[in-house]
């Protein structure tokens, strides 16, 4: 029995015992009734994922939130001394990717294979621990995918997949169906322009995107033509999946916030805008060629749509790192002790709650233990960190910056829970959390103790404790089985909260002890040596509770006590300790005043409009004394004896004295660009109060107005004045 007498934060008693989590129904659980059997658990075999991520984009701090919530939980079962196989791959197919890959220039695979490439760096950064990287365009998710939709189809109690013939929008010039995204017109309620093929941004307004006025294709421009195509469905409306499915979601196994979201589902309702929504749908499980995907068995030019094949892409990475092992992968998956569980995001829960455990199910295989669903993060009150949107906190510029990964790994630790809810990083908030309690409250236990050790008994302990030193041992490490239930059901928030408090317990006996008076007189050494191995015991013991959260700090602080930290074993006391390295720095503010510093805006090089500076600033009155006229080119020919010029005889509206019209000559250096019978007849624009100018052809009677790039090398081109119709000879342009 627990002595732990810990007052609860708002003070008043407290349960003597950190009560486990609420009834967990996994089939192999620990058992942990006494105190016997939880010494020796029984060894779990775990199968864990987090969500595939679209190969077509880096990680963005979501998606390394996610992995860090697995790993923690991974590395606490595998020093449970659980048998743990942990995997993701990279999500690869679909249209966006098909699309993006032929923008960059590559084929599918070359681009799925670059974004690969760049995983590692932050796997690796953040101490996730995957067993395997993999990917769905791997010849197992290939073969697994058509074997398991043969299944589904061959169903011995009947087909689950069916054949419609639905009409869809086709880009007529790219030669494809087009994804609702790809497609964008009016509104056909508040007319607004430009809107996607599924809802109005302005108005809010669901539609199809047949029902969008002018329609368009966002990949070539063309008018989207409606065209018939067979599809393939799985029926998930049949009674047989309904009938699955209610008992699936609904048994307790789902986070309970999960398992009511999903209940709406099954039910025929009213919404509230009206509408009714039928209950389980058939699912459209088929994309038309050209489509970067798994072909479907006997129907050529149709592909799985990505979401079918994506989650068989944890069995597919699974079965690549057992035979590479050389392990059998149908042995590992019959083998009825087999746990499998899936950490994913609050936005692809009807995927893997509906569509996956009916897609398992019906191809007779087992469906998942369990899902996992986290919020969202948000970075200092921000915008929600959605695939698309990854802004904020950059991963990379987090690790190039020298952070410490297993701040972040503490930090999200100390604000996750089991309950799908958002979670907010906020950076003052993580520099408290690491600095005063991190390194404040447990970090420095250990450089408390260690130098005295050192210095004054060679670096050994002593495992006489004295009555509160082997007290306050004893009550941590009481907290073992708590502090394990904890972790077994991800309150990871909590976990670190009661260790704190522990951190608590040991500091104010350090407070009390005093090992720094203790050391000036000699005769102190025995309750020096006492108070020291305490201390040191009681970090080794903290330490170990911190393990699946700080992987890298656990390492040091084996080498530092000489015990396995990568054990669950709390209850072996220390006996020697090499001499104490600094194990973590703090978070210094410059870090992260540097880490949500916006990137300097690009450099554009100033380059003056048209190759040349704007002129100097004049006023009205100086432009005004300039008197430009619309001219019409009655004639024009080559001068001869020159290339560049062509002479221009111009009708301005003049008159001589006679009252007869009245012409100007007029030279100009356009003959690089146009041949006279292009110009004769067409409107042009002229200085009409220049002075005349005598030149060796005769004299030019004005000039007229023509562009032309200040570096001519860069553009040659001169290009005359050309007024828009309705423009007569002889009006002034002001
Ligand atoms: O939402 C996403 O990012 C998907 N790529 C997740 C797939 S999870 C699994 F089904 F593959
Ligand atoms: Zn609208």
């Amino acid at each position: 029995p627990c002595k732990c007498r810990r007052p609860k934060p708002g003070g008043g008693p407290r349960p003597t015992r950190l009560r486990p989590p609420v009834a967990h129904p996994e089939p192999h659980r620990l058992k942990s009734q006494t105190a016997q059997e939880s010494q020796v658990p029984m060894h779990r075999k775990l199968f864990v994922t987090t969500a595939l991520p679209y190969a077509n984009g880096n990680f963005h701090i979501g998606h390394i939130m996610e992995y860090i919530q697995a790993d923690i939980w991974v590395r606490y079962q595998r020093m449970r001394g659980h048998a743990v196989n942990f995997v993701c791959a990279d999500d690869t197919h679909g249209a966006p990717i098909m699309i993006a890959a032929e923008k960059a220039g590559k084929t599918p695979q070359q681009f799925v294979a670059d974004i690969a490439a760049g995983r590692k760096q932050y796997l690796d950064g953040f101490h996730i621990s995957f067993d395997n990287w993999h990917s769905t365009d791997g010849p197992e998710n290939h073969e697994l995918a058509r074997q398991i939709y043969r299944d589904l189809r061959d169903n011995k109690d009947g087909s689950l997949i069916e054949t419609k013939t639905i009409e869809q929008f086709f880009d007529p010039e790219k030669n494809m169906f087009l994804p609702d995204r790809y497609i964008k017109g009016e509104c056909p309620k508040c007319h607004a322009k430009d809107q996607y093929g599924d809802n109005c941004e302005v108005c809010g307004t669901v539609y199809a995107p047949t029902d969008l006025i002018n329609p368009f294709s966002t990949l070539s421009g063309a008018k989207p033509e409606l065209k018939a195509s067979e599809h393939f469905f799985f029926k998930l409306s049949d009674p047989r999946c309904v009938a699955f499915l209610e008992q699936w979601t609904q048994d307790g196994k789902l986070q309970p916030e999960v398992a009511n979201k999903i209940k709406e589902w099954f039910s025929v309702r009213t919404n509230p805008d009206g509408t009714t929504s039928e209950g389980l749908g058939d699912w459209d499980i088929s994309r038309d060629a050209p489509y970067f995907g798994i072909e479907i068995p006997d129907a050529p030019g149709k592909y799985f749509y990505v979401w079918l094949d994506a989650p068989i892409g944890y069995l597919a990475s699974l079965k690549n790192l057992l035979t590479k092992r050389g392990e059998s992968y149908d042995a590992y998956m019959a083998d009825p002790k087999l746990e499998q569980y899936h950490f994913i995001g609050k936005d692809i829960v009807t995927f893997h709650t509906l569509f996956w455990p009916a897609t398992l199910h019906f191809s007779g295989r087992k469906t998942p233990n369990n899902v996992f669903v986290h919020g969202f993060l948000t970075v200092n009150n921000g915008e929600k960190m959605s695939k698309s949107r990854g802004t904020g906190l950059d991963p990379l510029k987090y690790l190039r910056l020298d952070m410490n990964p297993e701040w972040l790994r503490y930090y999200l630790a100390a604000k996750l829970s089991a309950r799908n809810e958002d979670i907010d990083f906020n950076a003052d908030d993580f520099m408290a959390r690491v600095n005063s309690d991190l390194i404040g409250k447990f970090v420095n236990i250990a450089s408390r103790a260690a130098g005295f050790l050192t210095k004054r008994f060679e670096g050994k302990l002593t495992n006489q404790f004295g009555a509160m030193g082997a007290a306050i041992l004893a009550d941590i490490r009481s907290e073992s089985d708590a502090i394990a239930a904890l972790y077994e059901s991800r309150d990871f928030g909590k976990a670190t909260r009661e260790v704190m408090l522990l951190a608590d317990k040991v500091n104010s006996y350090v407070d009390q002890h005093k090992p720094w008076d203790l050391a000036k007189d000699p005769a102190n050494n025995e309750a020096l040596h006492q108070v020291c191995s305490v201390l040191v015991n009681a970090f080794a013991v903290l330490t170990r509770y911190l393990a699946p959260i700080l992987p890298s700090l656990a390492e040091s602080v084996q080498g530092f006590v000489g015990l396995d930290m990568g054990k669950w074993n709390v209850d072996t006391n220390v006996t020697a300790i090499q001499p104490y390295q600094h194990l973590m720095q703090r978070v210094d503010v410059k870090q992260l005043d540097a880490l949500f510093e916006p990137p300097p805006a690009p450099v554009v090089e100033k380059v003056a409009p048209g190759g040349e500076d704007i002129a100097p600033t004049i006023g009205i009155d100086d432009f005004a004394k300039i008197d430009l006229r619309i001219a019409k080119i009655v004639a024009c020919a080559a001068v001869e004896g020159s290339t560049k010029l062509l002479r221009l005889t111009l009708d301005v509206g003049e008159t001589d004295d006679a009252g007869q019209p009245k012409t100007r000559n007029v030279f100009s250096g356009i003959a690089s660009m146009y041949q006279p019978e292009q110009l004769t007849g067409q409107l042009t624009v002229l200085v009409a109060n220049l002075a005349p100018r005598k030149m060796k052809f005769g004299v030019s009677e004005g000039m007229v107005l023509a562009a032309s790039h200040g570096d001519e090398k860069a553009n040659p081109g001169i290009y005359i004045l050309n007024p828009w119709p309705g423009a007569t000879p002889g009006m002034r342009i002001h």
